[in-house]
């Protein structure tokens, strides 16, 4: 039978999470693009507006954000390693990071003053990968190790930034712990993983800023496209630094009036859902097992938790069919629609929106989310095709059907 969607809205009770929230402003943010604009690929990815798709449904806006094109790297995921090397380059540098540029990251001078650096991390891939790249510019050496299952293109993609990385026996979180082992058994290891844990929120804040980016670019993009505020916006995540990132920013920018936000995971890994019906933090153990790789994390970034539990309007838990649906759906638009290549972990926000619009049995999902003629939905394609033959297997072959 097939697996449902879950969805549950946020009845926690409302704390004080004005620290994380301070984070994400967009001033911070702003910060963060100006460093990624010094990048020499720099460019801003697309904001697709899906105009048919949105009228065939009678809702005014469908926008998508496409970070297959994030430099070379086929994910928005970049954008918070190489901020978070930035950011802890210019501390150690004694400078801010608005004296920080490309061009100073990668000079002779910075590498003479800063000697050996051996950055490590735990990855699905897209991190590691981003990670790996920023090392490989600073002519500075990176671990990277990979859960149980990863994908052998994307390992094959990192080694190729000349980083040293290996695929482990180990789910995801343990894949952190044992990086984390590793960097402090080093004297010159630095620990760059994209979530926080107690006693570890420093470098993780910085890569939700560099996520920032994304978040900037997007509302720039939207006000050229005469829209003031979304109206909705679904953001998927894992550890949840992501959704945590871009929910911060919104929240900022709309105090009174923000966007309903919803937080989408895969249902093999849904630690946030869970944490959001237990009122609490709480993680999810096992295999987490999921096509979609970079949601396979079964334990909360407690930053962004913070910042979630105060403004994310709803979290949804979906099986990995909803994805397989999304990917299928961006490939193959309607006429006049532009295609989004978008891989397993991109696709599904939009696998849920084209569900929830299109599907009776989530009529109340739709309606409690107030879904309507007048609504302006904002999602993320966080990935390209990262592993192609998985996407070819959904996308050609229908794996992992919707009905
Ligand atoms: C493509 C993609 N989308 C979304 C995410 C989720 O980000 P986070 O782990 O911060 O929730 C990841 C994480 O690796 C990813 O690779």
């Amino acid at each position: 039978m097939k697996e449902l969607i879950k969805w549950a809205k946020n009845e926690m009770p409302k704390t004080d999470c004005s620290a994380s929230l301070s984070l994400m402003t967009a001033a911070e943010m702003e910060k963060a693009h100006r460093f990624h604009k010094s990048f020499p690929r720099y460019t801003e990815t697309p904001l697709t507006c899906l105009s048919h798709l949105a009228a065939y449904f009678g809702i005014k806006g469908i926008y998508i954000k496409d970070e297959s094109f994030r430099f070379e790297l086929n994910a928005f995921k970049v954008l918070g390693g190489s901020y978070a090397i930035a950011k802890y380059i210019a501390k150690q540098l004694g400078k801010d990071i608005s004296e920080i540029s490309y061009d100073t990251l990668v000079s002779d001078e910075t590498k003479k003053k800063l000697g050996d650096i051996t950055f490590y991390t735990a990855t699905d891939g897209n991190h590691g990968r981003g990670v790996a790249w920023a090392a490989n510019k600073l002519r500075q050496k990176s671990v990277v190790l990979m859960p149980r299952g990863s994908s052998q293109v994307r390992l094959q993609n990192i080694l190729k930034e000349g980083a040293e990385a290996s695929i482990t026996d180990l789910n995801y979180d343990d894949a952190v712990r044992l990086a984390n082992k590793r960097a402090s058994a080093d004297p010159n290891g630095v620990m760059v993983q994209d979530t926080a844990w107690e006693g570890y929120e420093e470098i993780p804040g910085w890569i939700m800023q560099g996520y920032g980016s994304m978040s900037f670019e997007t509302f720039e993009q939207l006000k050229a496209a005469g829209i003031e505020r979304p109206t909705h916006i679904f953001v998927q995540a894992g550890v949840g630094s992501l959704a945590g990132s871009v929910v911060g920013y919104f929240a900022n920018l709309f105090p009174d009036n923000p966007p309903v936000m919803s937080v989408v995971e895969a249902s093999a890994a849904d630690c946030l859902y869970i944490s959001s019906l237990a009122g609490k933090l709480v993680g999810v153990k096992g295999s987490l097992s999921t096509i979609m790789a970079g949601l396979a994390c079964g334990e909360g970034n407690t930053i962004s938790w913070e910042i979630l539990k105060n403004h994310a309007n709803f979290f949804v838990s979906a099986p990995d069919w909803v994805s397989a649906r999304g990917m299928r759906v961006l490939a193959v638009p309607l006429k006049g629609d532009a295609k989004v290549i978008s891989g397993e972990s991109g696709a599904v926000t939009a696998g849920l929106l084209f569900t929830l619009l299109r599907d009776e049995e989530y009529r109340d999902f739709r309606a409690a989310l107030g879904i309507n003629a007048d609504s302006v939905v904002l999602i993320f394609s966080t990935e390209g095709n990262t592993d192609p033959e998985r996407f070819r297997d959904a996308v050609w072959d229908g794996e992992f059907p919707s009905g």
